[in-house]
């Protein structure tokens, strides 16, 4: 009984009294926004819940609140009951990563999708082993190294679009979850893995009831159920079911997680070829077996899925804005990139530099709908100064990508999709530098910053030109209107859109 008593005390001062203390401590300063309703144990989920159930993408508010927030330096979230400050200025962020990581790092917090990432460096504070694991994956993945990977990229597209054209009307996120995996699976595991990509695994669905599934499909399903764990308000609310894995979904996520580990194994164990990742980072002495698997499950996560999410938002706002599809077309054409062309030719490293307008295309698509929203945690070390506001250590905090990328002092007309934005010779580029309007180093906030900023960046633009490029001079295709109709759409992690297309 007692016991009982302490825990819903606990509980309520915790989810009650916690939350509320923060947004009053934080919402004196002039500098940090807090938003004026709240509702407790959802905190801000309930912002999210509101978007979702009005079929808008769950951080639709945010892109619209930008423009209330362009004089704050930080925002109050509540996430659940767990109170967060978010850094949403440039000089916060700039303040940050003169604090970082001395005084402000990552913050190890396992839930949703982060459960992937135990063991790897992404759950690692900064230390000179984190760096040094960092520093492989760029020196492997660099542009440089990674170029080589382009025939092995171009054959895999080759591959999925015959696949997705001969079904017609595809789930196009999956199909990008798949290519991605596909291809980041031969370039860590290596090329032979191809060889037991058919093998089939259980996955527990949703019913309880166990299918049979390729890698290749257990992959996107088991992420996707791992990022609606993470926005789960469950798992914001009493993060205790989440850890210990109490009741479903976090129990069959869970299963399904280790069985998918047992099939990365597979791969590794069937892996020969020395020009693979795994079989570089072996080399390195500094590494264990076990957090070079860690790693690779990351990179596979952290690239796969940031990866397919960007490229579905591509083409679905390349067909919602048609000019820019037409112009990108003639880009590519003129070029020597249509239907027919030998690709292995025409879009070597070389070519994918020289295409502008491409560039433009995938960074505002990066900037209009980041693949991953909703950054990581970070902490303060010790007691700090941010901003002018005091900030106790134990704070938790957060970069807000949206809302720079949404702000009109960095962006004219930033509710548009417009690449020509990016394009210092084009006429909407002056008409912004005319109107005083232009981007800082930290509006561009996709990839994060500071130290732990994502050491894939390189590897990840020059994969989604080249599929881009690949797919648009190979591919027709049509949405469905009724997702093309909806203004309030995205396609960043942990969002429930279905982008159904047709392709040809
Ligand atoms: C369009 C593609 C991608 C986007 C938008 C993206 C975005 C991000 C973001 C926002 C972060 C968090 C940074 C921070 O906390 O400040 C991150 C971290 C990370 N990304 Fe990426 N990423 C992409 C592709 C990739 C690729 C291809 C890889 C490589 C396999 C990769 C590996 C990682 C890793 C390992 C981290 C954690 C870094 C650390 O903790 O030190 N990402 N990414």
């Amino acid at each position: 009984m007692w016991f009982f008593i302490v825990a819903v005390i606990f509980f309520l001062y915790d989810a009650v009294v916690i939350p509320i203390l923060f947004r009053r401590k934080f919402g004196k300063y002039p500098n940090v926004f807090v938003r004026p309703s709240f509702m407790l144990f959802l905190g801000d989920y309930h912002q999210a819940l509101k978007d979702e159930s009005t079929n808008r993408i769950y951080y639709q508010h945010v892109r619209e609140e930008a423009k209330l927030r362009n004089n704050y330096d930080m925002k109050v979230d509540i996430e659940g009951k767990v109170p967060i400050l978010n850094l949403i200025s440039d000089r916060a962020l700039k303040e940050y990563i003169n604090l970082s990581p001395t005084k402000i790092d990552k913050l190890r917090w396992i839930k949703g999708s982060l459960k992937l990432e135990v063991g790897s460096l992404a759950q690692e504070k900064t230390n000179s082993k984190t760096i040094k694991r960092r520093k492989h994956l760029s020196n492997l993945l660099g542009l440089n190294s990674a170029s080589k990977y382009i025939p092995e990229m171009l054959g895999c597209s080759e591959k999925f679009l015959q696949q997705m054209k001969a079904k017609g009307r595809v789930q196009f996120l999956d199909g990008m979850v798949a290519l991605t995996f596909y291809i980041f699976s031969c370039i860590l595991f290596g090329r032979d893995v191809k060889l037991i990509m058919n093998k089939k695994y259980p996955y527990e669905n949703e019913e309880g009831q166990i299918e049979e599934v390729e890698i290749l499909e257990y992959f996107p399903r088991m992420g996707r159920a791992f990022l609606e764990e993470f926005v789960n308000p469950i798992t914001g609310l009493m993060p205790i079911i989440s850890d210990l894995n109490l009741i479903n979904p976090y129990k069959r996520n869970q299963r399904n997680f280790q069985t998918y580990t047992r099939a990365l194994k597979d791969m590794l164990a069937h892996s020969k070829d020395d020009q693979s990742i795994w079989s570089q980072l072996k080399t390195k002495e500094d590494y264990t077996e076990d957090e070079i698997i860690a790693d690779l499950q990351l990179y596979l996560f952290a690239g796969g899925e940031t990866g397919s999410h960007s490229l579905v938002s591509v083409f679905y706002f390349l067909k919602k804005f048609p000019d820019s599809y037409a112009k990108l077309k003639k880009e590519l054409n003129d070029h020597g990139i249509h239907k027919g062309a030998d690709f292995n030719k025409v879009l070597t490293i070389d070519k994918l530099n020289e295409l502008e307008y491409l560039s433009c295309v995938v960074k505002e698509a990066l900037r209009f709908d980041p693949p991953f929203p909703q950054g990581y945690f970070y902490t303060a070390k010790e007691d700090i100064t941010l901003c002018d506001v005091p900030i106790p250590k134990g704070t938790i905090m957060k970069h807000d990508y949206l809302s720079g990328h949404f702000n009109e002092k960095s962006y004219l007309r930033p509710m548009e999709f417009i690449p020509d934005r990016f394009n210092p010779e084009s006429e909407f580029y002056q008409e912004s530098v005319k109107s005083g309007v232009s981007p800082e180093p930290y509006s561009k906030r996709e990839f994060g910053m500071g130290p732990r900023k994502c050491p894939g960046q390189s590897f990840g633009i020059m994969q989604a030109k080249l599929i881009v490029a690949y797919f648009a001079a190979n591919m027709d295709y049509e949405v469905d209107s009724e997702l093309l109709a909806n203004d309030c759409v995205g396609f960043g992690m942990g969002g429930k859109f279905m982008p159904y297309f047709t392709i040809a």
